[in-house]
């Protein structure tokens, strides 16, 4: 099947794997430990119904919102995901000019392939800066500074992860960046020679906001993923060193991978505009519950001061509505996008991203909501 065809997010992932080295895939698909958490992420949405209301004449709903100081024109924007350019040579620039095709926001990761600037000069479209606070302390005040010079309109911190998640799948299919011949993988790469070819014959891998700074974002220097984080992200950061960054961005800043009612009224009380619900797409720590299971009691304790967003399983239109239902203000996507990065770059992603766009719409009219705020509690059955 071709990209062209895909009629949800979940059909791209069968491209993605037949597209991509085993090694590659993998660490896009995989969770941690036993995946108990990635696989909850998208079932909790079961766990709640829709109730629809008949006969509201809704035609054409209005999806638009406002999110980390920007109107967008849907209430879906994209998750950082580190070193997109292994699943398409394109990499981060195809998901910033499809984020800004499809109206909404692009999160860059500190861990890109392309760097804070070249996405400022690529695209006027509200963009967000995710920050790993480093070790090296003097690259997280640069983040900052070249981020209001490349013109990026928001930050966020992800804070769930002080240590690297026990991703197994990546240690048995040898996961390095950039990717290596092994023994394991070389059947992999062998078969994927279109792929393999790009790789190899485009421009070198690095992590392109990392590299003049530490050795190890050079595409000399193989690393994992995990002894990537391990090294190099600092795991002793606290609560005083997010006040710091929110006070020296001055602006919307967001932190990301909180699940605690408790760690969300800190991030609010020490000055961030919005919180992201998430556990790193089941990533991190196995077991974690996932975001839609906490988003009603986070939206209970801090929805009236800020923005509460929604990051985690998301495969569906109606799982956005649920979402905002619950009181979210908007929702992440990040797996949903790169399935179709690696499935067909740039007009991949465009696909995916309309074909949830019109789920939403669909599932709006469907509902009888006119607009989002017409999504409300009333209209979900809490098994
Ligand atoms: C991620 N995620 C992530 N998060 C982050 O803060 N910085 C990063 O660099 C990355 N990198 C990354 C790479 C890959 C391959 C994946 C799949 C995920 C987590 C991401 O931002 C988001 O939280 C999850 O992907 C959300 O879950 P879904 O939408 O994938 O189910």
């Amino acid at each position: 099947m071709r990209f062209q065809k895909c009629r949800n997010l979940s059909d791209f992932r069968p491209l993605a794997k037949a597209r991509l080295p085993a090694p590659l895939f993998h660490y896009i698909d995989g969770g941690a430990d036993d995946e108990v958490t990635l696989h909850q992420n998208t079932a909790a949405f079961d766990q709640v119904g829709l109730i629809p209301s008949g006969l509201t004449a809704v035609c054409v709903p209005d999806t638009t919102v406002e999110v980390l100081g920007q109107k967008i024109s849907w209430p879906v924007f994209l998750s950082p995901t580190g070193m997109s350019r292994l699943f398409h040579h394109d990499g981060e620039r195809a998901a910033a000019r499809a984020a800004r095709d499809a109206q909404t926001i692009y999160t860059l990761s500190t861990l890109s392939t392309v760097s804070i600037e070249e996405i400022g000069a690529l695209t006027q479209a509200p963009k967000c800066f995710q920050i790993y606070i480093h070790k090296d302390r003097g690259l997280t005040r640069e983040f900052i500074a070249r981020c209001r010079n490349a013109g990026f309109t928001s930050v966020c911190l992800t804070i769930d992860t002080a240590v690297a998640g026990n991703r197994e799948r990546d240690l048995r299919t040898s996961m390095v960046m950039p990717p290596k011949l092994t023994l394991l993988s070389f059947l992999s790469f062998l078969t994927h020679w279109d792929w393999s070819l790009n790789f190899l014959a485009r421009e070198k891998f690095q992590l392109a906001n990392v590299v003049t700074s530490t050795s190890a974002g050079s595409a000399k220097n193989l690393i994992s993923v995990i002894d990537y984080i391990n090294s190099q992200i600092d795991p002793s950061i606290n609560w005083d060193d997010a006040a710091k960054l929110i006070k020296a961005w001055d602006g919307p800043f967001a932190i990301k991978g909180i699940l605690s009612v408790e760690d969300a009224k800190r991030a609010r009380d020490i000055g961030a505009t919005a919180v992201m619900i998430s556990n790193h797409g089941g990533r991190q720590l196995d077991g974690a519950c996932a975001p839609f299971e906490m988003l009603g009691q986070i939206v209970d304790a801090v929805g009236e001061d800020m923005e509460v967003i929604l990051d985690g399983g998301i495969r569906r239109g109606t799982h956005v509505l649920k979402a905002l239902a619950m009181g979210a203000c908007a929702c992440m996507i990040g797996r949903g996008y790169l399935y179709a990065l690696a499935a067909g770059g740039q007009p991949g992603i465009s696909r995916a991203l309309s074909l949830l766009r019109k789920e939403i719409e669909r599932d709006m009219i469907l509902m009888g909501a006119e607009k989002l705020s017409d999504l409300n509690r009333s209209k979900l059955l809490i098994r």
